[in-house]
């Protein structure tokens, strides 16, 4: 009987450590499929740009959309990076055990966005809440008389709740309206493809952002 329960026991340990070998895999698979489609999509900076799309993004899907909003708006796009996250089991497990922070090293750590009406900021969530990076970035930065839309992608569940924080941190800055968009990419296995994932975010009802006070 011992022997079967240490069997068990042994099995169930194996199937939770392959839990983030197979998440990682994914996930590397994820930002090589990514990067190809980023492939052009370097920080830019015109100097005529009246809105911004920034975005930190790990495996690369929410930089994909930031990509796509960016060529909509002709904005400047900035990429925010954060060394602590990086791909691999490392940078997975630091995301998940800071998931729930909203400071963490990021570069670049401040941006001048003196030129911008509107400022697109995009993150995947982690643990429900916006990850740290992007909490960072407000943190660190002047949103005085900025219009604001938040961007997400995610597998399946936020918190309404640190949606709602993360738009106090904003308006404490000074920014002047805020919209929340997201689009559920689906669990892991399941997913839907990136050109899905664009189509349901063009059918947010387009509406002229910087005349909008929420
Ligand atoms: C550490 C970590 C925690 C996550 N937690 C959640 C979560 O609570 N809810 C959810 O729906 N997705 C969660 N995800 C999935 C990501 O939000 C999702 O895959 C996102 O699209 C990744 O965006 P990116 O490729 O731009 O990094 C988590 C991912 C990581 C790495």
């Amino acid at each position: 009987m011992l022997k079967w329960i240490i069997v068990g026991i042994a099995l169930l340990l194996t199937a939770i450590a392959m839990v983030p070998i197979a998440v990682t895999y994914i996930e590397k698979q994820q930002a090589r499929d990514n990067a190809e489609k980023l492939a052009h999509a370097k920080n830019v900076n015109q100097s005529e740009a009246k809105t911004a799309v920034i975005v930190f993004s790990r495996s690369g899907n929410t930089a994909v959309l930031a990509q796509h909003i960016a060529q909509q708006w002709q904005a400047d796009f900035y990429r925010l990076e954060a060394s602590d996250y990086e791909l691999g089991l490392k940078g997975w497990t630091n995301a998940m055990q800071d998931a729930r922070s909203i400071r963490t090293e990021i570069s670049p750590r401040q941006i001048d966005l003196s030129a911008y009406n509107t400022i697109y900021l995009g993150s995947p969530i982690w643990l429900y809440s916006p990850a740290p990076p992007i909490w960072a970035f407000v943190e660190n930065n002047n949103f005085q008389g900025k219009h604001v839309v938040f961007f997400n992608t995610f597998n399946s569940k936020f918190e309404q709740t640190y949606i709602d924080q993360f738009k106090q941190l904003l308006l404490d800055k000074g920014a002047i309206s805020f919209e929340h968009r997201h689009v559920k990419r689906g669990r892991m296995g399941q997913q839907i493809s990136t050109e899905v994932m664009l189509e349901i975010y063009d059918n947010y009802p387009s509406k002229n952002v910087n005349n909008k006070i929420e």
